[in-house]
Order: C-alpha cells, then sequence, then structure tokens
C-alpha cells in the first residue's frame, strides 16, 4: 500500500524522465540536476486515509548547459508536466556525468601532459583527477557566471594505491562543466615533490591478521519491527522512512503509542546541509570548502550495504532509486539499513532490601552510508524505549591531503608522512526539524539553569533555577550552545497539557557541536551564513528546504535562513521548523591515517513532560532472573 510521502520508486523515476524527454526538457545540453518527490501539502497528507490516492508528484529540477539556465518541473505521475518555472541566476548542482566530461578533457589537454612529464609522469593511468567545486574566490579573468570546477590531483603509483598518499601538488585546472573546456592550466613555480610514502589501507596490502573470536547477534524469532512498504513499527514507535537524491536519509511523521494513542512527534526530520570548510591557505585547501548535500546531492553516492559488514544482526534493507544526469535510473540494492541494537541498560536500581530491577535497552536503528570522494558518511537514527530519539553522524574514510616541503612548518595541517598534510577542517551540519508536538502549533522556549539571588530564596549559596525565555520571533531565536547554563531548547504544545496540567514538549540536547573558524566576510562564511548559528527556527514553510538556499552552487552568499529570518516573522503557535547546526572541528590525528576511525557529532530529542512517567518503565525485564 503506498504513502503520499513515500520516495519515487524506480518505476516513478523512469516515467518521469520519459515525459521530460517526451517534452523536450530533458536531451541534449538539458541535463536533470535532480528528480525528488514533491512532497503533498502537510494538510493533505495528515487528512490522506489508507486506500486513498493523492497525486503523485516529482519535482524535477532541470540544467539547460546550452542557456546556463535552471528550470524546475513538476510532473505528476500518469499526467504528464504541471508546471514549469525559471530560476534565473541560479546554477545547478555537480552531476557525476560532468564530473566524467571535465576529467576526460583535463585527461586530454597537453598543457596537462607538459606539466606532468616536468613531474616525471609519462603514464596518464597513473593520474587520479577530482572535480571540486568553487569554494573560494574565482580567479579574475575566469567567468563566475558559467559553472566551474577546479581539479586538484594525485598520483596513482600502482592500481591499488591509496592516491591520497601522493598529493600532486602544485598543479591544477580550471575546467568550464557545461562546454568542457579547460579554461586554465594552474602551475605553482615552487611546488613540492609528490609525497611517496604508500598508505595501504586494504586488507590484502595490509595482511591485517588482529582477530576476535565470532560474535553472532541473532534474533531467533526475527526482529520486532514490522515493515509496511515505507512504514515502521517498532515498540511503541511508529515512523516512516524516507530517501531524496539530495539530502539521503529521512524520516517521515514520527510518532509514539503512548496508552493506545498515536502521538505525533516529529513530522520531517532530515539533515539538510552539510558543509566541510577548509582552514589552509595551501591552494589545494582553500579552494575546497564544499557544500557535500547542496552542491554534490550526496543521496547520489548512497552505498549498498552488505550483512555483516556493514550491518551485523537480523537487517531488513530498503532498496531506494535514483535518476542520473540524462534522465537513466539506478536502483541502490541495500541502500537503507533496518535494525535493533542492545544498547547497554536503559535503567536499573536495587533497593535497601537488596531487591534487584534492570531493564536492557534495545534501540532501533535506521541508517545509510554515503560516500562522497575521499570521506564517508553514515547518517543514523536511533530510537529509544522512553520515547527519547537520537541522530549519529559518522565520519570515516580518508582524510584530504595536500603535499608540503619535507620538515617544513605547516601551522595549519598535520603532517601524516614525509611532505603529506592533512589540512584541518569542519564538518558542520544542519538538521532540519520539522517537529509537530502533539499535532502542533508548537513554541519554542529557551531553558537556562541560573543561581537564585542570595536571600531566603538561596540562603546558602547553592540554590538555582530555571530561566525560561519563549523565543517570539526568528530574530531571537537565533542561538548558540552555553554548557554553562545548560542551555537546551524545547518545543512546546501550549494547547496540550500534560502531567500535572503543564503543556507538553520534547527538548533538543545538543551534542557535540564545533563553531566556524572562517570569518563571516569569507567566501565561505558568507555562502555557509548559517553555520554561525547553532540554532534557528522558522516557521514551516515548504519553499524553505535548506539553510543555505536551494542553489549554493557559486552562490555569492546571503541565501536561506540569514535571507529568511530577515522578515523576523512571529514564531509562537505556530508549524515550528528547527534548525540544528552541529559537527565537528577536524584537527587530523597522525592517527586518522591511512583511514581515519569512525568520528560522531549529533544530537538527541529528549521528552520533557510529554508523558506522565517514565515510559521505560514499562518495559519488561529481559529475564526472571532480573527481577
Ligand atoms: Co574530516
Amino acid at each position: 500500500m503506498s504513502h503520499p510521502l513515500d520516495p519515487l520508486s524506480a518505476a516513478e523515476l523512469g516515467e518521469v524522465c520519459a515525459v521530460l524527454r517526451a517534452e523536450g526538457l530533458l536531451g541534449g545540453p538539458r541535463l536533470l540536476s535532480m528528480l525528488q518527490l514533491e512532497e503533498p501539502p502537510k494538510d493533505a497528507v495528515r487528512a490522506w486515509q489508507p486506500g486513498e490516492t493523492l497525486p503523485r508528484v516529482a519535482r524535477a529540477t532541470l540544467w539547460d548547459g546550452a542557456e546556463q539556465l535552471v528550470r524546475i518541473a513538476l510532473v505528476e505521475v500518469g499526467g504528464g508536466v504541471l508546471n514549469v518555472q525559471e530560476a534565473p541566476g541560479a546554477l545547478a548542482s555537480i552531476l557525476a556525468l560532468e564530473c566524467q566530461r571535465a576529467k576526460d578533457a583535463v585527461l586530454r589537454d597537453e598543457r596537462l601532459h607538459a606539466a606532468l612529464a616536468r613531474r616525471g609522469i609519462t603514464d596518464l593511468d597513473t593520474v587520479h583527477i577530482e572535480a571540486w567545486s568553487f569554494g573560494s574566490e574565482v580567479p579574475k579573468g575566469i567567468d563566475a557566471t558559467r559553472r566551474l570546477v577546479w581539479t586538484p590531483m594525485w598520483l596513482r603509483p600502482e592500481p591499488d594505491s591509496n592516491v591520497y598518499a601522493h598529493p600532486i601538488e602544485g598543479l591544477r585546472t580550471i575546467v568550464d562543466l557545461d562546454s568542457c573546456e579547460v579554461l586554465r592550466v594552474e602551475e605553482d613555480e615552487d611546488s613540492p615533490p609528490i609525497p611517496m610514502t604508500p598508505g595501504p589501507y586494504r586488507a590484502d596490502q595490509t595482511k591485517a591478521e588482529v582477530r576476535l573470536r565470532d560474535l553472532a547477534i541473532t534474533q531467533k524469532d526475527g526482529p520486532s519491527f514490522t515493515v509496511d512498504g515505507w512504514g515502521i513499527r517498532w515498540e511503541r514507535w511508529r515512523l516512516r522512512v524516507g530517501f531524496d537524491q539530495r539530502e539521503g536519509l529521512v524520516l517521515h511523521d514520527v510518532r509514539f503509542d503512548d496508552g493506545g494513542r498515536e502521538r505525533p512527534i516529529a513530522y520531517r526530520m532530515s539533515i539538510a546541509e552539510l558543509v566541510i570548510p577548509y582552514g589552509d591557505k595551501a591552494p589545494g585547501a582553500q579552494r575546497k570548502q564544499a557544500f557535500d548535500t547542496g552542491e554534490f546531492s550526496l543521496g547520489n553516492f548512497t552505498n549498498s550495504l552488505a550483512l555483516g559488514c556493514d550491518c551485523l544482526g537480523e537487517i531488513v534493507y530498503l532498496d531506494v532509486a535514483v535518476a542520473d544526469a540524462l534522465g537513466n535510473v539506478r536502483e541502490i540494492p541495500q541502500a537503507i539499513c533496518m535494525h535493533e541494537e542492545d544498547y547497554g541498560i536503559l535503567w536499573k536500581h536495587t533497593d535497601q532490601n537488596d531487591h534487584v530491577e534492570v531493564r536492557r535497552s534495545r534501540r532501533f536503528v535506521v541508517s545509510s552510508i554515503v560516500t562522497v570522494n575521499n570521506y564517508e558518511y553514515g547518517y543514523f537514527w536511533y530510537l529509544y524505549q522512553d520515547g527519547s530519539i537520537e541522530f549519529e553522524a559518522k565520519l570515516t574514510g580518508i582524510v584530504l591531503t595536500t603535499a608540503g616541503e619535507p620538515g617544513a612548518p605547516t601551522p595549519s595541517a598535520t603532517a601524516l608522512e614525509p611532505g603529506l598534510l592533512a589540512p584541518y577542517h569542519q564538518h558542520i551540519f544542519c538538521a532540519r526539524l520539522d517537529l509537530d508536538i502533539d499535532g502542533g502549533p508548537n513554541t519554542l522556549v529557551e531553558v537556562e539553569s541560573e543561581p537564585l539571588p542570595p536571600g531566603p530564596l538561596n540562603p546558602e549559596g547553592s540554590s538555582y533555577t530555571l530561566r525560561q525565555t519563549v523565543l517570539t520571533r526568528e530574530s531571537t531565536a537565533q542561538r548558540e550552545v552555553n554548557p554553562f547554563t545548560g542551555r537546551y531548547w524545547k518545543v512546546v504544545n501550549r494547547e496540550v497539557t500534560g502531567h500535572l496540567g503543564a503543556p507538553v514538549a520534547y527538548k533538543l540536547v545538543p551534542g557535540r557541536v564545533t563553531w566556524p573558524m572562517a570569518s563571516p566576510e569569507s567566501v565561505i562564511g558568507r555562502r555557509a551564513g548559517f553555520m554561525y548559528h547553532h540554532l534557528w527556527a522558522t516557521p514551516n514553510r515548504r519553499d524553505e528546504r535548506y539553510p543555505a538556499g536551494e542553489f549554493p552552487y557559486q552562490h555569492p552568499g546571503g541565501a536561506g535562513l540569514p535571507e529568511w529570518t530577515a522578515a523576523d516573522r512571529s514564531l509562537e503557535d505556530t508549524d515550528l521548523v528547527l534548525w540544528h547546526v552541529f559537527g565537528t572541528n577536524h584537527i587530523p590525528r597522525v592517527e586518522d591515517w591511512p583511514v581515519m576511525s569512525v568520528e560522531r557529532t549529533g544530537f538527541m530529542l529528549l521528552p520533557v513532560g510529554f508523558f506522565g512517567r517514565n515510559p521505560g518503565i514499562d518495559v519488561a525485564p529481559p529475564g526472571s532472573h532480573c527481577h
């Protein structure tokens, strides 16, 4: 049974692409940049009943390389084109096909051949080239209104070498994505030698043999969740899994069954942007500053996951499908992994007469992993038996490398091997959290702990209380974490009272956050203005989807959250969207090489007065000897 929020199936994508071709919107210089589900309005989804049919509409973002124009076409599956709009001045995100064409053009360029030969490289098969968006000023003399890439390169001495061990520093090209013209071959006068210490990590190279005994995770009766299409029921939770070509994994309509009443908590939750500003002045780092979501559409790079490798235990997978630049549909089998994990204890108490009560914590995990060039990102959502929700990003893969003179000072990079450098950088995520606590409307409240004034309320100097501030408008809801006051933010439904008459709420508990090192006036600072607050809030608008704007590619900056919130709209008793900015400041360690172990960042959503007591109290003991 299909649901209005189900991702577009391979068949639906194929049908839409056929319509786009037949209408002349796709073909020749007209490429498909993204094909997304145009989600129906929330009211329509809320009113929808199983068995009813809502129109299935796809939103196609098309790039016309000849006219240098973005068109957005809404296409009804089975019903043809509904609407075509132009987005003048917008540049479409980079496409895998274009990357390949750009790299092919670079490899044919005789100026590059000569520059490589000066470095002793004559076999072009040993050169690994990547096409990156421009994250810094476009050099003078190059038309910045064109869609451009620049191409760092690495040497691959052997077919299975870790190329990132061998950056070819001081040699780059700039390519016009649409004409495929190599506009410039940049060669620095003094470039360091190519580092030649290998960085092997494959098992056949490392001969890794540290082993432990087998660990089997089995559930003889199968997992405790049920899957109906994209709808999931686990424990008292109900949710729908979604997928988007740009954002990757999405969760919809998350509810908790509270004594037979399915109470809405979140309508839609996704990671709406991920930007990686680099903090090194080396040309090979300065231009990076990539938006992996907004410029690369990371959903395209979703891995097919392998049982026993990526995921362990009783796994249920979901397959997804994406459409490429030419409108060819590609299925990604086993793209989303769902399973249960034992997560230690949920709670425990030993009372005065030595009576013990203890409960295991089981959590439901839905996850996916993408590979964007050198890095892997895992998106993991966890649901817990006490009503808590957690998001965790897992960062792994290979750090990006540049080269320097062996032994020279490296103020903004870690030396990994002689001459091999890993520039400092940050991974900055922005979650878009359309929460609907008990269906809404919702209001945002900041909560801080503060000492009470000395006197009758605080006779001994150790009494403290909470200060609760309603963040009434967009301007007042631009906030940073503050561990000194234990600051958190709660989303309150003032129309629904819970236990003891207080309004029900969930709170956002920040985890690992970072602060942008780039100045707000820098190119990346302007383009990723959302980085400068850990929390933003807006009234829900369907066209406000991405915190750096819809079209960040070579955008001069200011789009997205900074632009929308300038209107300073009211946030009280509204359909509230939280934007939470979090991430890591990655100062690479030598131990991050040759491949980095998973590093984590994320946040939690916890009930605060949503339930009348700990919902974990209803969890049965794991065995008769545990109570
Ligand atoms: Co990193």
